[in-house]
């Protein structure tokens, strides 16, 4: 679990501290800071990003308090698990039970939650996630900021919008300047504390360049850095990690080889798993996960995705719907239902309980208004605000209609916070001075 909110250092084992939250202790690895038992400090993913003053840190802890106390009530009792209607389903409540029970599920059982589709049956699904989701991690909410760099890409995947053969689409580039400041007002401005910096594959920004891009983004501001280029090599892996960036967003978009070499031309799914093992072993904390609705994906097809995430130490699992885009060869592909993703988000929570944090995509949001509020609701802890330049948002086109494109942070912030208050989430990513 990630807090923004302070902690104070109860003891030093080494490089990790252990931080004292409200009365939960957790551990974070500090690489860079001077600190003693007794400090304040603020800590994402595992990783100490500042240190506190103590005043400020006192003053932030009082007017949390009590409102994280309300937050974790309201969690509790809408998270709470109503006695089952065994006779809706018997084979539905014993599978859910050995889930609830901390089994892992075989592949057809799981196979069987994937094929559900009556709403009954289905939200018996969903409140099981939710409820595992309070269990292991309580009302943490992670949101992170993606700001979208370029959307130059040298790459042809078949249902990507901003695919290099999509010659209709307006390409921008934002320089450095642009980048550094843009990371720099998400944290200063907003209290952004987690950043991903995402881009297609773009001939022009070299690994050298990104690296020092994110190095002048570290001078500047505490804040944990994840990278998302695309496949920059494994040396270029290690680069990124050189200059301060400490997670990686991959998805491997399918774990089925076949499927993913049809989709991607020129490229394998194992480069890409390569990439996130070499990520792994540096000490990247990993993002990733797949693709929902691709044409020819069977349902185990999914379930090996999720198992796969799971395999690769997956810290956030971000699945999320494929819609189709007009410039794309998958143009005429049909829309997903928003219980396909759903299910999906469920069954990731049931498989990997304790440690997922699950994504709840733009793409998923794009596809339905309300899913925030029910993929919240069926195991997922995580969302992402869009804080790239509004001027530059509409062109990182790679699916239609994006949500958020029009959207300025603030009123996507006020949203997000008023969402996650109606569900008793706390917004443990976002600096809570604003
Ligand atoms: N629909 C949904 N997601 C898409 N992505 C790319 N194109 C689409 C699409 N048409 C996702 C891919 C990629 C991420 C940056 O965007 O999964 O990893």
């Amino acid at each position: 679990m990630c807090y923004a909110i302070p902690g104070k250092i109860k003891r030093i084992e080494g490089k990790k501290v252990v931080v004292d939250y409200f009365g939960e202790e957790k551990r974070a690895l500090n690489e860079f800071h001077q600190l003693k038992v007794g400090d304040y400090v603020s800590a994402q993913g595992g990783f100490v990003i500042k240190k506190v003053e103590p005043q400020d840190a006192k003053d932030t802890l009082v007017a949390w308090k009590e409102l994280f106390f309300e937050l974790q009530e309201i969690d509790l009792q809408l998270s709470r698990l109503k006695p089952k209607d065994k006779k809706l389903n018997k084979d539905l409540s014993r599978i859910l039970d050995k889930a609830l029970e901390g089994y892992q599920l075989k592949k057809e059982e799981l196979l069987y939650l994937l094929e559900r589709e009556k709403p009954d049956e289905l939200n018996m699904l969903y409140a099981s996630a939710n409820f595992l989701r309070q269990k292991y991690h309580k009302n943490s909410c992670c949101i992170h900021g993606i700001i979208e760099i370029s959307n130059h890409c040298s790459k042809s995947c078949q249902y990507c919008g901003i695919t290099l053969t999509n010659q209709r689409l307006k390409r921008y580039r934002m320089s450095p300047e642009e980048i550094v400041s843009a990371a720099c007002e998400a944290v200063e401005k907003y209290g952004f504390q987690a950043l991903v910096l995402q881009s297609g594959e773009d001939p022009v920004y070299k690994v050298e360049d990104l690296a020092t891009i994110i190095g002048n983004i570290k001078k500047k501001v505490p804040v944990l850095i994840c990278v998302s280029f695309g496949e920059v090599g494994l040396d270029g892996l290690e680069k990124l990690y050189q200059s301060g960036a400490r997670a990686l967003l991959m998805r491997f978009e399918t774990s089925n080889p076949e499927l993913f070499k049809k989709l991607h031309p020129g490229q394998t799914l194992d480069s890409r798993l390569a990439h996130l093992r070499r990520a792994q072993e540096l000490g990247y904390i990993i993002i990733s996960g797949g693709l929902i609705g691709l044409p020819g994906q069977t349902k185990e097809d999914l379930i090996n995705d999720i198992l796969l995430a799971k395999d690769l130490r997956t810290e956030m699992y971000s699945f999320g719907p494929f819609l189709a885009h007009p410039e794309t060869p998958l143009a005429d592909s049909p829309k997903l239902s928003e219980n396909e993703v759903l299910k999906v988000l469920a069954l990731a929570r049931l498989i990997d309980p304790e440690k997922a944090k699950i994504l709840v995509t733009t793409a998923f949001e794009t596809l339905s208004l309300r899913a925030r509020k029910t993929g919240l609701s069926a195991g997922a802890n995580s969302v992402m605000l869009n804080v790239t330049p509004e001027t530059y948002r509409k062109k990182y086109d790679i699916y239609p209609d994006k949500v958020y494109s029009e959207t300025s942070l603030k009123a996507q912030i006020t949203e997000t916070i008023d969402l996650l208050k109606s569900l008793g989430r706390a917004p443990t990513d976002l600096g809570v001075s604003q």
